[in-house]
């Protein structure tokens, strides 16, 4: 099984400029750990990832969603609120104005990245920058924009699929299946008619209990969507134990009170046949397919079992994502952890990203995280940041 670095080598055959930029992306991180990390006292040089949270709204209720599923806060009035705090696109514009000479590949997501108003225009902007931009989409907007996406040449598209229809379904909504497919279509097609052949387009399937029996038959009917590649997220899980760990941890060590993390205990992890997966995404990898196909993280087929059942066991450790990575949400918090966003660093409504970045909190944070046992904080344990560019655990 692969990791997300297969996806360059099949860049490089389709758009050489794109691939050279991200494999740009990935040095930087790497030489964050090698350099800033040993040298620097929680001072960073590097960035090769900056992560947008455009928007806490969203039209889908996925069962599993660390924001809108089962476990999460941000739904209904309360996200109503949230939104009235969205960063306005001019100040957007300073940010990428800033950092822009750094070349950090951009990822947008959310909620859901096609409610957030101006996004055309702010992909366009980051485009006109130099930077690769991919976006994160539960592609049920797609069909409606596509013809948009392809005419200004979008680079790269993310889009969620949790299984074949009804087992999407079941986890993401009634009727969201097809809507995904008809977006691939109505991509497939203008991009046949403006001869082009942007956006790259994957899929990111996030397993779980509902869904892991039935990833073969979506990776079979994913043969037929245009796909640059089909991406196997093990997905974040956690229990009240390693909450309560954490919250003492943070409120101790860098005074803070975490309200993220128990969103992930939603126990869909709950009886998952590791060895049972193991075959499937092995038969999944086995394929004959045009795309590559990528399980993050990429484990031995012993310890799957301890992925879904012994949360507390890390099988990534030595988190670099502060020394290179940071997520910019909503409301203009910048953090660290995207999915965990509860210590802020500052706010880019307020100062200049990299007085931030490399300001007294993201120091701190930094040293703490640096000082810790195997480079991790109690509740990293599952992160999919780390899982992505974490240190991999031997026999694991
Ligand atoms: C939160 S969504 C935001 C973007 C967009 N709304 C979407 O669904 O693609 C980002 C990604 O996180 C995944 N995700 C949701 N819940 C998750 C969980 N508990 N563990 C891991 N990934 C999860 C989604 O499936 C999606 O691929
Ligand atoms: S579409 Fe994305 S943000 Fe919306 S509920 Fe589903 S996973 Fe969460
Ligand atoms: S591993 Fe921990 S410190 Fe690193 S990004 Fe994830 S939650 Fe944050």
């Amino acid at each position: 099984m692969k990791t997300n670095f297969a996806l360059v080598p099949k860049l490089l055959g389709a758009d050489p400029r794109l691939a050279a930029k991200l494999a740009r992306s990935f040095a930087s991180q790497k030489k964050s750990m090698r350099i800033d990390h040993r040298f620097y006292g929680g001072r960073t040089h590097e960035l090769g990832l900056l992560y947008f949270r455009l928007t806490p709204l969203c039209n889908l209720r996925c069962v599993m969603c660390g924001q809108r599923g089962d476990k999460g806060v941000l739904k209904g009035s309360f996200a109503a609120e949230e939104a009235k705090k969205i960063v306005p696109l001019e100040t957007y514009k300073r940010l990428v104005d800033e950092i822009k000479h750094k070349s950090p590949t951009i990822y947008l997501w959310g909620g859901e990245p096609f409610l957030y108003p101006e996004l055309f225009p702010l992909v366009d902007y980051m485009k006109d920058a130099g930077l690769v931009v991919s976006v994160n989409t539960n592609g049920t907007l797609l069909a409606k924009n596509a013809e948009e996406i392809v005419r200004r040449k979008w680079h790269a598209i993310f889009v969620s699929l949790d299984g074949f229809e009804e087992t999407n379904d079941r986890i993401r909504g009634e009727g969201s299946y097809r809507r995904v497919v008809e977006g691939f279509e109505a991509i497939n097609r203008e991009k046949k008619r403006q001869g082009s052949h942007l956006p790259h387009m994957g899929i990111v399937s996030t397993v779980n209990n509902l869904n892991y029996k039935d990833l073969y038959r979506l990776a079979e009917a994913a043969q037929g969507f245009g796909l640059s590649w089909h991406i196997f997220n093990l997905g974040t899980y956690t229990n009240e134990a390693i909450v309560e760990r954490q919250r003492s941890f943070m409120r101790e060590r860098l005074d803070t009170e975490i309200g993220c993390l128990q969103a992930y205990d939603t126990g869909y992890n709950a009886g998952i046949d590791g060895l049972q997966l193991h075959d499937i995404l092995t038969r999944i990898h086995a394929m004959e397919t045009d795309h590559p196909i990528i399980t993050v993280p990429a484990l031995n087929p012993d310890k799957i079992n301890t992925y879904y059942s012994e949360l507390e066991i890390p099988v990534r450790t030595h988190c670099s994502v502060p020394w290179s990575q940071a997520n910019i949400d909503y409301d203009g918090g910048v953090h660290f952890c995207a999915d965990y966003p509860d210590y802020k660093l500052g706010n880019i409504k307020d100062q200049g990203f990299f007085e931030i970045f490399n300001g007294e909190r993201a120091r701190r944070f930094r040293n703490e995280l640096k000082g810790s046992p195997d480079g991790i904080f109690p509740g990293c344990v599952r992160c999919y940041q780390n899982m992505l560019c974490g240190k991999k655990v031997k026999g694991f």
